[in-house]
């Protein structure tokens, strides 16, 4: 991801710069992976064609975050911290760098997932939360990666309609393999067993390196927690609600990704039993985070839909998004897309 953004940073930066009204200049002034940094006293900017040679020749150690927020509060210009990292310890010192006037910038879920005293902290500090500072924060892409999912439920709550359920498929992992392990429409081709396309998954790269860091439903569990907050209700953390874990407990100690997925098969007709008693009412079977806000309930697993059901008939690694609010009545506003 961060090798991503500094891609895209490069053609923002141009575009910016040479706009007609308020040309901006985007430089970058520090670069930090977890083992070395790059950054100068004088704010020097790194040149955006040649960063990876130049944090490669680095000798620099990464500064601890109060020494990094100092520094980059003394930049001659507004400084925006990009955190493309899933750490903890950079998330906490959030409300730091925006009390220092940085806004934040990330994908990271940490911050915002976690106890729920940190989520007051951080919005606390930020000019876009109660904060008197002039840091803002944006999360967009820790729900739905690039959908625009947040802004929309933001929109829809600070104008004034009412949010009453949302529901969807919030992980491209777990979507690409329940659409491939039980497709609303099989065709002629052999079924296979739930560890073999957990198999295909991994090998394909649509899994963690280990897919029980997928299958344990944490990251749909995080993402919920940010939903149910965006959306009004009080979450402590993401354990604080039922998350159906699809690792058996017998494996959770398995010494390797290897020895899991070996495990799994003798836990496949207990996944076949499941698709077997949706099959016998019609439906599929998904698995999904849903939000529900006027009986301020969150919960995450598996459930039976209808074939005919848009979170049924999603595509791929899709992910889907649907906003149950008093405006859009019973059919729900929908985000679908590349998750
Ligand atoms: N991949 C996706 O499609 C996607 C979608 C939505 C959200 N996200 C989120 O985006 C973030 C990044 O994902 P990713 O897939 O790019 O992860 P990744 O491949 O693990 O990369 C994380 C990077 O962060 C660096 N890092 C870790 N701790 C650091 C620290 N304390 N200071 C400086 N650098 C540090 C690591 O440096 P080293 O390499 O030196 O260890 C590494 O380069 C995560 O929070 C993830 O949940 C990802």
């Amino acid at each position: 991801v961060g090798k991503a953004f500094l891609s895209q940073l490069t053609s923002i930066a141009t575009r910016l710069s040479q706009t007609k009204h308020n040309q901006t200049y985007l430089s970058l002034v520090l670069l930090a992976r977890s083992s070395k940094a790059l950054f100068s006293p004088n704010y020097a900017p790194i040149p955006l064609s040649s960063w990876s040679d130049a944090l490669a020749a680095s000798t620099l150690a990464v500064p601890p975050l109060s020494e990094m927020a100092e520094y980059l509060s003394g930049a001659p210009g507004p400084v925006v911290l990009v955190d493309n990292t899933s750490d903890i310890k950079v998330a906490e010192s959030y409300p730091d760098f925006l009390a220092k006037g940085i806004s934040v910038v990330t994908p990271n879920k940490k911050g915002f997932s976690a106890d729920a005293g940190l989520w007051d902290r951080i919005f606390a500090a930020a000019a876009n939360g109660s904060g008197t500072g002039s840091g803002f924060v944006f999360h967009e892409s820790t729900v739905g990666a690039g959908l625009p999912v947040l802004s929309t439920l933001h929109e829809l709550v600070e104008t004034g309609d009412k949010v009453r359920r949302v529901e969807g498929v919030f992980s491209g992992t777990m979507s690409y393999l329940f659409n491939t392990w039980n497709p609303t429409d099989p065709g002629s081709g052999e079924a296979q067993p739930f560890s073999a396309c957990v198999a295909k998954a991994r090998e394909l790269g649509y899994t963690e390196p280990d897919p029980r860091d997928d299958l344990n439903g944490m990251d749909v569990a995080r993402k919920c927690t940010i939903l149910a907050r965006l959306a009004g209700l009080k979450v402590q953390d993401a354990t604080s609600f039922p998350t159906q874990s699809l690792v058996p407990k017998e494996l959770e100690a398995a010494a390797s990704a290897e020895e899991y997925l070996e495990g799994m098969k003798q836990f496949d007709g207990e996944m076949e039993s499941l698709k077997a008693d949706a099959a016998k009412e019609g439906k599929v079977v998904r698995f999904v985070g849903s939000v529900d806000v006027l009986g301020g309930n969150v919960k995450v697993g598996l459930e039976k839909f209808d074939k005919s059901h848009p979170i049924a008939a999603l595509k791929g690694s899709d992910n889907i998004i649907s906003f149950y609010t008093e405006r859009y009545g019973d059919n729900p506003l929908i985000i679908q897309g590349a998750g």
